[in-house]
């Protein structure tokens, strides 16, 4: 615990849009959470954040953060390439860890990462964001509870139409990707997100076959001038076969219409079935419908007040209210030393799952995955 007595003292790495949408004001709800210092290596960034949020201690350098004694939580909301360096540097200093998603762009140094997490004994989480949906919390209850009985079909799309137009710059193609075969993208940044979602719905994955596409040929990308040719996956579809014998099927794209976040789950099981769509539409997060095998007209399912964090509605924008969720299951997990979830091991199966994809595309077969049903 922090020398602010009773809470736990949080240091974030990376102060720009995404942490001051969703990260910070997470921690700023948390009662037990103690905002201890800022992180950014562009100075105006963390000292206008630490201003925002009341943080006393700005740093430019993740060293000096990291040997900060009032920090045990460290958040890394950074670009994707230091997710793993900063998350690394992080358990060596003995501090429990929040890592933006992906972790790593590739499984094997993920799956080092959540070893050396448990030889350091810190807890991780990866923001895996839409697991900390109500929607998909109360499927995931209906799932373990057995009311949609024995599960039959999953599938997890992605509609999220943003680049749809070749004029709304790409995040994150780095200047030396080779351009003469097809680059993954929306599987890697999305894919990412609906295979752990349905993993953590469904369980391991045994087999998976998939065919990527590149359909907006020319487009802008961030950090390079002008429209460039580059052959961007910006849709991908799956099959997947589960160790349990579920049938899953999978979408993500660039270039489906549809709003932000875009995530739809489908449950059918032998007793009922259910859907959640993680899509704000008109001031409303999200939203949940159910089925049963004897009355098959979906019926709306309005959650409680108990399902949302402290403070959130569906009225609240999505990035805080998961986000809110994530924090706080994060943060209690640590204090009342509960069982852990989300972790960089599910970030490392998810990786190892989207490389299979990945294979199969390009190989034009099914890929198993006999080592990820442990
Ligand atoms: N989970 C989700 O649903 C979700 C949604 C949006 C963004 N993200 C992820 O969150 C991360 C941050 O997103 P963003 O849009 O704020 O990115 P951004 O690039 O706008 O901001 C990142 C910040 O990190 C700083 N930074 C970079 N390297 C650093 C280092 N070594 N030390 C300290 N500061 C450093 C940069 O100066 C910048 O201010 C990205 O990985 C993004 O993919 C996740």
């Amino acid at each position: 615990m922090s020398a602010v007595s009773g809470k736990i003292g949080v240091g974030l790495i990376g102060a720009h849009d995404w942490a001051e949408k969703a990260h910070l004001p997470g921690y700023a709800a948390h009662e037990r959470v103690h905002l201890a210092a800022i992180c950014d290596v562009v100075p105006e960034r963390a000292r206008a954040m630490a201003d925002r949020f009341g943080i006393t201690t700005v740093y430019h350098d993740h060293h000096d953060l990291l040997a900060d004694p009032a920090v045990q939580l460290v958040d890394v909301c950074t670009p994707t390439h230091t997710h793993l360096p900063l998350s690394l540097d992080a358990i060596a200093a003995g501090r429990h860890v929040l890592s933006e998603k992906p972790l790593a762009t590739a499984a094997a140094p993920a799956f080092e990462a959540a070893a050396a997490a448990a030889r350091q004994g810190v807890r991780t989480k990866l923001g895996f964001t839409f697991r900390y949906s109500p929607a998909i919390r109360q499927i995931k209850r209906w799932i373990e509870d057995g009311s949609l009985g024995e599960i039959f079909h999953i599938h997890g799309f992605e509609q999220n139409s943003q680049f749809l137009d070749p004029d709304f710059p790409l995040r994150q193609v780095s200047p030396d990707q080779p351009r003469d075969r097809l680059i993954p993208s929306s599987v890697v940044g999305y894919g990412s997100h609906l295979v752990d979602l349905m993993r953590w719905l469904g369980g391991e994955f045994a087999s998976v076959a998939a065919s990527m596409r590149n359909f907006v040929p020319e487009r802008i990308v961030r950090g390079m001038t002008g429209r460039q040719r580059i052959p961007i996956e910006d849709g991908t579809v799956g099959l997947v076969e589960y160790a349990s014998g579920t049938q899953g099927l999978l979408q993500s794209s660039y270039i489906a219409v549809g709003n932000y976040p875009g995530v739809e789950i489908r449950i059918y099981g032998s007793r009922g079935a259910a859907v959640a769509r993680l899509i704000s539409e008109f001031g409303v997060a999200e939203s949940l419908h159910r089925a049963e095998a004897d009355v098959v007209e979906f019926q709306p399912v309005r959650l409680g007040d108990e399902h949302f964090p402290p403070g959130t509605s569906l009225g609240t924008p999505w990035p805080e209210l998961y986000y809110r969720n994530l924090i706080r299951h994060f943060v209690d997990e640590i204090v009342e030393d509960r069982s852990e979830e989300c972790t960089f091991l599910d970030g490392a199966r998810s990786q190892q799952i989207v490389d299979a994809l990945v294979t199969a595309h390009f190989e034009r077969r099914w890929v198993d995955l006999g080592g990820a049903s442990a």
